[in-house]
């Protein structure tokens, strides 16, 4: 699939800017209160799309810095988030990721999630299953609440939002889950859905740049992924509940709860 090979040409162009910036320094920026943005996040952007637009110079192309406010009902679409986990790239945690997926029509085709500094790579193909560095992966297998561990994200929102996530994370402990992780990168929070470690993932306020390619990976790795209403993702902003599948039920019935009226 012609897609997916310039999907891979252009996270290793991407990833290639934010290392390199990760190992020399850059001086980080506030677009808002506590939302961080840097030089990594605008160059990487530009430079995949330029790899994108050397093959494909008609798509469509959905950025978090540069080109957010592309419209999103059009048959070619590519959604970038060039630094997801922009926090711990700031402070110096390595885990953060370069993430972007090719849709058609709405629909996800392929998808790339990459750890620039941990050479770790997640891929998903529509209909040909979720790879981790190259090994095909799977969603675990627990069937109750009380067998999980589960991944959690806090969007920049520190009122409502954040105490709505707060009281679900405290129903989910009374229903014995193994634990809490907020690990700080949405698009490798999926990822870890899909390779079994998480047996659920949720956020009550998503981007599609975050999401765009890491639910892919959790539907061809055997997940599901959905609002936590129930309903299909839209390609906006939205909450999202990702899960190994056998628990998803007996989650959505919590994080559904707590959903905040502006989130649903
Ligand atoms: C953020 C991360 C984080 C999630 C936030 C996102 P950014 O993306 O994915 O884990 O909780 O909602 O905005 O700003 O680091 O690209
Ligand atoms: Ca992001
Ligand atoms: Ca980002």
């Amino acid at each position: 699939m012609k897609e997916m090979e310039v999907c891979r040409e252009a996270v290793v162009a991407g990833s290639e800017i934010v290392a390199g910036y990760f190992r020399d320094g850059v001086e980080m920026r506030s677009k808002e209160p506590y939302n961080l943005v840097s030089d990594a996040d605008i160059d990487a952007e530009k430079r995949i799309v330029e790899v994108i637009h050397h093959s494909f110079p008609d798509h469509s192309v959905l950025g978090e810095e540069v080109h957010a406010g592309a419209r999103t009902d059009v048959e070619h679409l590519w959604i970038i988030d060039p630094v997801d986990g922009t926090n711990n790239f700031a402070h110096r945690v390595p885990h953060f990721a370069v993430s972007l997926a090719y849709y058609r029509d709405g629909e996800p085709m392929c998808g790339v999630v990459a750890n620039p500094v941990r050479d770790d790579w997640y891929e998903a193909i529509k209909g040909q299953g979720a790879f981790h560095n190259g090994t095909r992966v799977r969603v675990g297998e627990e069937t109750g609440l009380d067998q999980v561990l589960v991944g959690v994200g806090f969007y920049y929102d520190r009122g409502k939002i954040m105490e709505a996530t707060l009281a679900a994370i405290g129903e989910l402990f009374g229903r014995n889950i193994h634990g809490i992780r907020r690990m700080g990168t949405a698009s490798l929070d999926l990822c870890q859905v899909g390779m079994g470690m998480f047996g659920l993932f949720f956020e009550y306020q998503l981007q599609p740049w975050d999401f765009g390619a890491g639910c892919l990976f959790v539907e061809e790795a055997g997940g599901r992924v959905t609002t936590c209403s129930d309903g299909n993702l839209p390609l906006k902003k939205t909450s999202l509940l990702a899960s190994n599948g056998l628990v998803h039920d007996a989650a959505l019935e919590i994080v559904g709860r707590y959903l905040p009226p502006e989130c649903a």
